[in-house]
């Protein structure tokens, strides 16, 4: 299957799942959006109010504040692929539970083999932790480390930023670095695919930070 077919299909099984109790809140699901062949794919937590009453990721404030930092960096929608670590709102913009984030896992997996991005960028905490179990965002920030053949870049969610003025800055100069990194990724996994397949524990550069381990699941 092409990969905007396997998208597609991920995003109908979504609009009808009653894998996790979310789906009984939700007014719309929100599958996530953006370019089936994306070299950079970004991952937020959840949907919020508007995501839940248009259907589509990050159309928000936090979405408003994710469009100026991705033209920032020369990346608009249409060139990145954008979605959710959980496809439905939690009710009051909760945290997901484990149960939740568990069960939608599979509906992710599935956008990221399909899309196959050289990037992934995590926002926010829950969306790291998908990845790195004892990341500390405020050390880890904005560099880059490979998983699984991909190189996942953590950053501060972009709502943070809107909460925290004294982040924005931070944010922007993180979201300035991407278009290298994009550069960087793609050369690295077609010229040395053993690097980039390098999980992160073996990774010497990212030993100092207490980021030892990294789920299981990707
Ligand atoms: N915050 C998120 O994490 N995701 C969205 O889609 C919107 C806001
Ligand atoms: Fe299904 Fe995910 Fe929605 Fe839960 S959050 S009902 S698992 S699509």
């Amino acid at each position: 299957m092409k990969p905007e077919e396997i998208l597609k299909e991920v995003a109908e099984q979504v609009s009808v799942c009653t894998r996790c109790k979310l789906h009984y809140s939700r007014k719309n699901a929100v599958p996530g959006s953006g370019n089936p062949h994306a070299s950079i794919m970004f991952i937020g937590e959840g949907p919020g109010f508007h995501e839940n009453e248009q259907g589509l990721p990050f159309v928000g404030a936090a979405g408003k504040f994710l469009d100026e930092l991705l033209a920032d960096a020369g990346l608009e929608r249409a060139r990145v692929f954008i979605t959710n670590v959980v496809k439905c709102r939690p009710p009051g913009n909760r945290d997901p539970f484990i149960e939740e984030l568990e069960a939608c896992k599979p509906y992710l997996e599935r956008q990221i083999s399909a899309i196959n991005p050289d990037v992934v960028v995590t926002l926010g905490r829950i969306s790291m932790s998908y990845f790195i179990s004892n990341g500390k965002i405020s050390s880890i920030h904005g560099r880059p480390f490979w998983s699984n053949g991909r190189m996942i870049v953590p950053m501060y969610h972009p709502a943070a930023a809107l909460h925290q003025p004294s982040l924005r800055e931070v944010v922007k100069g993180d979201f300035s670095g991407l278009p290298g990194l994009i550069d960087q990724a793609g050369e690295t996994r077609k010229n040395n695919p053993d690097l980039a397949s390098m999980s992160l524990n073996e990774n010497e550069d990212d030993q100092d930070d207490g980021v030892t381990e990294q789920l299981s699941l990707f």
